[in-house]
């Protein structure tokens, strides 16, 4: 990719914060915080800066104009982090976020009927399932823990669409595959943001616990697996099933594919989902009106099926606020130029999202929660296309459509059913950077309304 410009100066005369020899800015680099310390030198160092970790360049990019450009120029300008695919690829699940060059390309036209709307739409009833499950258990007791009981949604929902299996963990505890997937996650997060990769070398006991853990998702995916094979109907009711499908004429899928596919999925659509939905019920346990108007339009528009242009407005602006994938971490594959700058290949990009979104000449009073912007017209800055949540370009996230039925789904039915509200005297939430910007210590109450209280 190239912008072009007179002059094309180095990567090492960019701005950027002042490191150590050798480890470079290091130690100034929290894993957790990182969305956060990317964010501040933002401010500090503009639209595109340096750091350096150890030997590894990164340059941080945030204008909007550029971070569309570079996602748009995939696979062949830039790829994901290499660290990412050889994580993922021993884990067994190198699938449509990990691939690269034609094996992706072939893999994203293949998967991609598994996300589209007619698909969707099949998948509707059982989503209304699992919400009314959620619903219940809230009306037993307002949630000691949201951001836990929101996973345990999406884990549901996704498990469900994936392979067609009900875990219900929202009603029953101590499923297998959801102790699995609990394991499963710190450790990719840990792996992903270690520089030195140990446990080529020494197994620590939450390793072998990982392979303990893959190897029993492992025996049940091959089983979903083997029943889609045998009995492959028409329509797809599953991912699994629309991946055979898609299929036809270009070459099986492996078995071992189709397990990278779906632990793909339940690593893309679980955290990621739940967490912008906790973080929007945050924002809406401020807002009482927000609440009350979300509740008029699910009265006249009931399905999320439909458009339902305030609740999706509310949910833009809780993602411009807060988008869950802050930093898209991305590799050059060989040398290129960014905005006149000699990038060689190698270096990490990282393309900031969220940065954008909390500029005013963006979006004016960019700190304010103000889902209205999303609809109004007139004076005042308001630029959508700097707000890119679900990144950019042919690598967009292709959960999109799901993650919006499943936020829609709940934010509707915690409006239609309860009041919510901070709890007193809380202290506010922490974000923390896993894989996904995660609240931690978020503290709501849930008070249930009379039924049929809509138009209060
Ligand atoms: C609010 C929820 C979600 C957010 C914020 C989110 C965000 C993202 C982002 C930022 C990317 C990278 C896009 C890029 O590189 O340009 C991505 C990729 C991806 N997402 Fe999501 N996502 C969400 C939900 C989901 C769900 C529910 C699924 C699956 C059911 C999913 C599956 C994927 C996959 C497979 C990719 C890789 C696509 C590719 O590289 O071709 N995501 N997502």
């Amino acid at each position: 990719m190239s912008i072009s410009t007179s002059r094309i100066v180095s990567v090492d005369d960019l701005p950027g914060p002042k490191g150590w020899p050798l480890v470079g800015n290091l130690p100034q680099l929290t894993p957790s915080l990182l969305h956060r310390q990317f964010d501040d030198w933002c401010g500090e160092y503009g639209k595109m800066y340096r750091v350096r970790m150890a030997g590894q360049r990164i340059v941080v990019v945030s204008d909007p104009d550029l971070n569309r450009e570079i996602l748009r120029d995939r696979p062949g300008g830039f790829r994901r982090q290499s660290s990412i695919e050889s994580v993922m690829d021993e884990m067994g699940s190198n699938g449509l976020f990990s691939l690269e060059g034609d094996a992706w390309r072939r893999r994203r036209k293949l998967a991609m009927p598994a996300f589209n709307a007619t698909h969707l739409r099949g998948f509707q009833p059982t989503l209304e399932t699992i919400t009314a499950r959620l619903h219940r258990r809230w009306e037993r007791r307002s949630p000691a823990d949201i951001r836990a009981d929101l996973t345990r949604f999406t884990v549901d929902v996704t498990a469900k669409l994936t392979f067609d299996y009900d875990i219900n963990t929202i009603e029953q505890s101590g499923d297998v595959i959801q102790r699995h997937l609990e394991l499963i996650f710190p450790i990719l997060n840990r792996r992903l943001a270690t520089p030195f990769p140990y446990w080529r070398y020494v197994k620590l006991p939450d390793d072998r616990a990982l392979d303990r853990a893959l190897a029993a998702l492992r025996q049940d995916l091959t089983a979903v697996i083997t029943r889609a094979r045998a009995n492959l109907p028409e329509r797809p009711s599953n991912f699994i099933e629309a991946l055979l499908l898609a299929q036809d004429g270009r070459g099986e899928f492996t078995d071992d594919e189709l397990f990278a596919e779906a632990l793909t999925i339940l690593i893309a659509g679980q955290d990621t989902t739940s967490n912008a939905m906790a973080w929007l019920l945050y924002h809406l346990a401020a807002k009482p009106d927000v609440q009350q108007r979300i509740r008029e339009e699910i009265d006249e528009i009931p399905s999320v099926l439909d458009r339902q242009p305030y609740l999706e407005a509310v949910v833009a602006e809780s993602m411009r606020l807060q988008p869950t994938t802050p930093l898209v971490g991305l590799e050059a594959i060989g040398d290129t130029t960014i905005d006149g700058v000699a990038i060689p290949a190698g270096t990490w990009v990282v393309v900031n999202v969220q940065h954008a979104g909390l500029q005013p000449e963006n979006f004016s009073a960019p700190e304010t929660f103000d889902p209205e912007r999303w609809l109004r017209e007139g004076p005042g800055n308001h630029r959508p296309d700097a707000s890119i949540p679900f990144g950019s370009g042919p690598r967009f996230c292709p959960g999109r459509g799901l993650a919006m039925l499943e936020i829609k789904s709940v934010t509707g039915m915690v409006c239609r059913g309860f009041d919510i509200s901070r709890t007193y005297g809380a202290e506010p939430p922490r974000d923390r950077f896993h894989f996904a910007v995660i609240p931690t210590g978020m503290r709501l109450d849930l008070t249930p309304r009379p039924a049929g209280a809509i138009r209060s």
